[in-house]
């Protein structure tokens, strides 16, 4: 069969990469796809917000199945856009990828369905939101309603900084529309798990669990990132946690998207955070996690297009699901500056030391052809995975990879996955 995959990140390099492996797939095309992912994927220059375009090519091209991989489109409604042309795709429609793309909706999704979550308040109008704070607690937590590339969270430890963020957030609109609605949200504390689960509008199979680490700077200081590396699986997530999970976060979902008239098909990624309370979600997005995606599917022994479908034609409940008895830990290599601003366009060696056979990954997030060269081309360049026995052992190989790879300005963090030690 043909395969379109739509993104172009290190999240979408993993999930081609693992497309490659399915015997039942005989080509794989990428739009718009970098300079790693055209290792395993033909890369075709369509924007992935350019629906129609997208759906002409995988008619022309006959292809069996789209994977989106980015939650823009999704939000966007490509889905809706493939389906209306009778195309096989993969993940959430519109009506359902609002999990992700409001939060304001998925906090009353939450509030109505007695899933646990932090307390919460939505705000349309700055003014109401000022009032509301000047009684608060702090630390409290501000986030921007809409899509911000991970970034419209604010976490507040004072009023003064808290009327700041209304400001950047509702009234300077930072990230643009998506802070036309505000939540106002407790401050948590405890360990984050990513759990990204599988689901067919009525079934819900989660996968190895994984922690990202957002923060760029060692110790989880700094700027917030799209993700600086992560490790799976998390030792904090235990299989009593993961049962609770499902009980009274994983199936509640899927039953209230259900409810509400928007079944959920396809990736759900739960972010919790484990309280003393007990496990809490943090947010939904309707997508694989990046870079959690980078550690999740070298571990995955199942094929992940026979999921894809089953996710589709609703029969999850028929799949075994399985997963290597091992660990893996990702290092993002970042250009120095990420997130604010970096150069690009240095060249990057020493791919050829990775072989996947060996447990060794070098996942490509913003890279691009120069020539014959493959040079920096984003914040995140490579997301450099390895696998191991344990956890312990998989950090070692990945921060052993990160040596293999040069590029001028290579920034990394180099606690990734430490947390573990304290487990
Ligand atoms: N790693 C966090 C995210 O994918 O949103």
């Amino acid at each position: 069969m043909k395969v379109l995959i739509v993104g172009g990140g290190g999240r979408e390099h993993a999930i081609a990469w693992k497309v490659a492996k399915s015997p039942m797939v005989d080509k794989i095309y990428c739009a718009p796809g970098n300079a790693g992912i055209a290792s395993v994927a033909e890369c075709v220059p369509i924007g992935a917000m350019e629906f129609e375009k997208l759906a002409d090519f995988a008619q022309e091209k006959a292809i069996d199945l789209t994977v989106i991989g980015m939650d823009d489109p999704l939000c966007g409604g490509i889905v809706d856009v493939f389906e209306a042309r009778g195309l096989r795709v993969f993940g959430p429609r519109k009506n359902a990828a609002i999990i992700e793309g409001s939060k304001a909706f998925s906090k009353d999704l939450m509030a109505k369905y007695g899933i646990p979550t932090a307390e919460y308040k939505n705000f349309t109008d700055p003014e109401e939101a000022l009032k509301y704070l000047e009684t608060a607690s702090f630390p409290i937590v501000l986030k921007a309603d809409g899509l911000a590339l991970g970034k419209g969270v604010l976490i507040c430890n004072t009023l003064e900084e808290a009327k700041d963020g209304v400001k950047q957030i509702m009234q300077d609109k930072k990230f643009g529309a998506a802070g036309n609605e505000m939540v106002v949200e407790r401050f948590m504390t405890g360990r984050e798990v990513s759990a990204l689960c599988f689901c067919d509008g009525e079934n819900i199979v989660p996968m190895t669990s994984a922690q990202d680490h957002k923060r760029a700077g060692d110790g989880d200081t700094g700027l917030n990132t799209g993700g600086m590396g992560t490790f799976s699986p998390s030792p904090f997530y235990t299989p009593e946690i993961g049962s609770w999970c499902m009980e009274h976060i994983y199936k509640p979902t899927m039953a209230a998207m259900k409810a509400e008239g928007r079944p959920f098909k396809g990736i759900l990624f739960v972010g919790l955070m484990l309280t003393e309370e007990g496990p809490k979600v943090l947010e939904y997005n309707a997508r694989f996690g990046d870079p959690e995606t980078q550690v999740v599917l070298p571990r995955m022994k199942t094929d992940l297009v026979q999921m894809f479908n089953a996710c589709i034609d609703g029969t999850l409940d028929q799949q075994n699901l399985e997963f290597e008895d091992n660990a893996a830990v990702c290092v993002v290599l970042a250009s120095d500056g990420y997130p604010l601003s970096y150069e690009k366009g240095f060249p990057i060696t020493g791919f050829e030391k990775f072989h996947d056979e060996e447990g060794y990954y070098c996942f490509h997030a913003g890279s691009k052809f120069d020539g014959d060269a493959i040079v920096t081309n984003g914040g995140r360049v490579l997301g450099v995975t390895a696998k191991g026995a344990t956890l312990k052992e998989a950090r070692e190989n990945a921060y052993k990879a990160t040596e293999w790879i040069e590029f001028a300005n290579k920034y990394m963090r180099h606690d990734i996955g430490k947390a573990i030690d304290e487990a």
